[in-house]
């Protein structure tokens, strides 16, 4: 049988977190992706099929690749069974194949996101039926097609998954901390932090280690899928199928660049003693045991690896504690910043605002992103010592740590 031809440059979509559009763009360019348009939560580009693998081995804030198949107008629940309809499913997969609708909707006529994927699914089972008067299974958990449905604005776009499980389950981490922050959010932030992989790198509220454990995978080179084996492509036998060699090619490459070892200090601590246990065997999960260490200390307590780096904190934002301690909180950790963290480049993460002005420290940036539902701001603190820089020329929104500690005061 002939060989079907690599399709090339073809529309593809990759998902991502509110805020991070822009890092994932800059991925995606890098990894010979086309085309580039940045959209709300989602990058669109033009690519082949290695790119499609590419994207999916190695996007660290990637969430999942879509390939559009078809759009249209949507104006009611009528037209849009219809559309779907006739879309030549058999083409996209055999009807001995299981398949699975994801929707969403917004701004638009069709309000309920269960009832769009209830629809689509009557469609392309209707379909199967006319033709071959049987009608392919659904399967929630690992269909062999994943059908994306996205109406906005009364327009629809239909889509398939090429990933499945979400790329920001790397498969490391387990479910015991409280709050975890989204995988990929972590990579993203980290991204936007400009570390170089050099200088060191602190977490001191580190919670289930997931920053420290992206961090350690990028200062090697690792994929974030290295301990991934499956991804929905691999069941594509109709469209875009599964190319097994140029798969091995885009893996050979992705996995070549890794190091063989984190040439920094990536460590972190946390106040809960369970907390660091959780956090210990992520860790160990991630295969990072000898190169991160993390320790069980209140962040007052904690000393920072001398020479200045990057520390990132991700403070709890309030939700379990009183106000007078949320607030009393952030006022320790801009105190204990100003004193031990002299030569740092301190990143906060919180959706807390008021809390956030009692850290007493002015942020010189400022990203909007989302942490789950929450708005958060993601600030940086330049944290320069009096010698490092002169102070007559620092601008308003750095902290310049007095010569003598006697003249330490919180800024106003
Ligand atoms: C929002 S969670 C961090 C989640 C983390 N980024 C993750 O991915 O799992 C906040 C963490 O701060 C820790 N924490 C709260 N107060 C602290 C303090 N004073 N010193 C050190 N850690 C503290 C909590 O135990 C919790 O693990």
């Amino acid at each position: 049988m002939a060989k079907e031809p690599v399709k090339n440059n073809f529309r593809q979509v990759a998902q991502t977190l509110a805020g991070l559009e822009e890092v994932l763009a800059g991925e995606l360019r890098k990894l010979g992706a086309e085309n580039i348009e940045q959209g709300s939560r989602a990058v669109s580009y033009t690519g082949s099929l290695k790119t499609l693998y590419l994207t999916n081995l190695s996007s660290r804030t990637a969430i999942r690749v879509l390939v559009p198949i078809a759009d249209f107008p949507c104006p009611d629940e009528n037209v849009f069974y219809e559309e779907l309809r006739k879309i030549k499913w058999e083409e996209y997969f055999s009807v001995d194949a299981t398949f699975a609708v994801e929707a969403i909707t917004a701004a638009s006529a069709m309000t309920h996101s269960k009832f769009v994927a209830l629809k689509a699914k009557d469609a392309i089972v209707d379909r199967f039926r006319d033709r071959f008067n049987r009608r392919p299974d659904v399967e929630r958990k690992n269909p062999d097609m994943n059908v994306h449905i996205r109406i906005s604005k009364d327009h629809c776009i239909v889509s398939l998954d090429s990933t499945g499980t979400p790329l920001y389950k790397r498969g490391y981490r387990g479910d015991s901390a409280l709050a975890p922050i989204n995988e990929s959010l972590a990579a993203g932030l980290i991204m936007l932090t400009g570390w170089d992989k050099i200088m060191p790198l602190v977490d001191p509220m580190c919670g289930s280690g997931t920053f420290l454990v992206e961090a350690a995978l990028m200062a090697k080179n690792m994929p974030p899928s290295f301990l991934r084996r499956s991804w929905t492509f691999m069941k594509w036998k109709r469209f875009l199928p599964y190319h097994a060699q140029l798969f091995n090619e885009a893996r050979d490459e992705v996995f070549g660049k890794k190091t063989t070892r984190v040439n920094t200090i990536i460590s972190g601590s946390d106040i809960d003693f369970e907390v660091v246990g959780a956090a210990r065997d992520n860790v160990k999960a991630a295969r990072f045991s000898h190169e991160i260490r993390i320790e069980n200390m209140p962040f007052d307590q904690t000393v920072p690896p001398h020479g200045g780096g990057i520390v990132i904190l991700n403070p709890p934002y309030g939700e379990r504690i009183t106000p007078e301690d949320i607030n009393k909180l952030y006022k320790e950790i801009g105190d204990h910043l100003k004193k031990k963290y002299i030569g740092y480049t301190a990143w906060i993460l919180t959706s807390n605002e008021e809390a956030e002005k009692h850290i007493g420290l002015h942020p010189s940036k400022r990203y909007k992103v989302f942490n789950g539902p929450l708005e958060c701001s993601f600030m940086r603190f330049e944290l320069y010592s009096g010698t490092r820089k002169a102070r007559g020329s620092r601008a308003d929104s750095e902290y310049v740590a007095p010569a003598n500690d006697n003249e330490l005061k919180p800024q106003e």
